[in-house]
């Protein structure tokens, strides 16, 4: 069939993996952002959402010098926590989603919620990246500042090359055991086929993201026409309920699908209807309090911040409220 490629929505990426390797900080480190070092303990406890807008990634890729054209309109991540006990909201996060980063820090190697995450990937067959990060702990590392990694890796010694070669041969061998193979992106001529691609990077000097970059482009351009076109049908899903100062109640939701317009109907246990359509800022964080742009619709894929009338008219006990809402609404179809 003609496909129209006004008609694409932006691809869903989430990223994944054992807690601490550096998943919020590699977003922080695209984004230009701090959230990391905001969240209580350092430890992420909710799942987050940031819109890159196609000319942000294409700028960013831009010194590899390779075709980095975005046919969607932008990338949707979706940031996970990795401590053990939001298995749940991996799974939400993971069932959500187009393709994953799966995050291992080299100098762990593969850890319980690295196979855990893994395992929910092969579950739904989600393709993946491996971002094999904190490069920049390897002894004797040296700084190139948001280089394409293969120039970074030019200029360490011969004694941070082996290293790395050494612990990156245990990483594939961990994999290998799993049943997966992996191959550092730029020898994996495969790509994506049966053997999944490492990346290198580093979130605290930037190396390696521009390679991570290109090659999340690079995949979406490769199945965007299977599974990228729009369906009239709305599909969402309710990441959070919370009072948000100015706002009244908010429901936090990715929209994976369809058009969202502001006085649409939520129809489910509770009927109500959208007041305002909320997000953040392209390149922000919404699970982080900030200031919201406000929207008459918005296209999918897109993290948004939803009021709805009846939320605020009716709460008397506003935690009694939210706790029982927050239960509909997971079982409810928008
Ligand atoms: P959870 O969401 O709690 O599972 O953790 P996370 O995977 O999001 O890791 P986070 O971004 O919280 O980073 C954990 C710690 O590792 C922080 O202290 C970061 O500063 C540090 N860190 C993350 N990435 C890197 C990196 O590339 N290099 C170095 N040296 N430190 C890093
Ligand atoms: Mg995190
Ligand atoms: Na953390």
């Amino acid at each position: 069939p003609n496909q129209n490629e006004d008609n694409l929505r932006s691809p869903i990426c989430c990223i994944m993996g054992h807690v601490d390797t550096g998943k919020t900080k590699l977003l922080d480190c695209i984004r230009g952002t701090n959230v990391q070092e905001g969240e209580a303990g350092g430890i992420t406890q909710q799942i987050g959402a940031t819109y890159f807008p196609a000319e942000n990634i294409r700028e960013r890729t831009k010194e590899l010098k390779a075709d980095a054209k975005l046919k969607v309109p932008g990338l949707l991540v979706i940031d996970t926590p990795g401590h053990e006990s939001f298995t749940n909201l991996r799974s939400r996060g993971s069932g959500l989603c187009d393709i994953a980063i799966l995050v291992v820090d080299i100098m762990h190697g593969l850890e319980p919620q690295t196979i855990e995450s893994l395992n929910l990937l092969k579950m739904r067959n989600t393709e993946f990246i491996v971002a094999l990060n904190k490069v920049d702990r390897l002894y004797g590392w040296k700084v190139c500042k948001n280089a394409p990694i293969v120039k970074a890796m030019k200029q360490q010694s011969k004694d941070v090359q082996f290293e790395f070669n050494t612990r990156l041969t245990q990483i594939v061998t961990q994999f290998k055991e799993q049943g997966i193979n992996t191959e550092l992106y730029y020898k994996n001529k495969e790509m994506g086929k049966d053997t999944f691609s490492i990346v290198p990077t580093s979130a605290i000097s930037g190396e390696g993201i521009p390679d991570m970059l290109l090659l999340l482009v690079q995949w979406t351009q490769k199945t965007m026409i299977e599974r990228l076109t729009y369906s009239n049908e709305v599909q969402c899903t309710v990441l959070e309920v919370k009072v948000v100062e100015g706002h009244g109640t908010t429901i936090d939701v990715v929209l994976v699908n369809g058009v969202l317009h502001e006085g649409d109907q939520i129809v489910g246990p509770i009927v109500t209807t959208i007041r305002a359509l909320l997000t953040p800022h392209p390149m922000k964080e919404l699970r982080v309090k900030g200031t919201y742009l406000h929207h008459k619709k918005i296209k999918a894929a897109q993290g948004i911040k939803i009021t709805a009338q009846v939320l605020s008219t009716t709460c008397k006990s506003v935690s009694s409220f939210l706790v029982s809402l927050r239960i509909k609404l997971r079982k409810s179809i928008w």
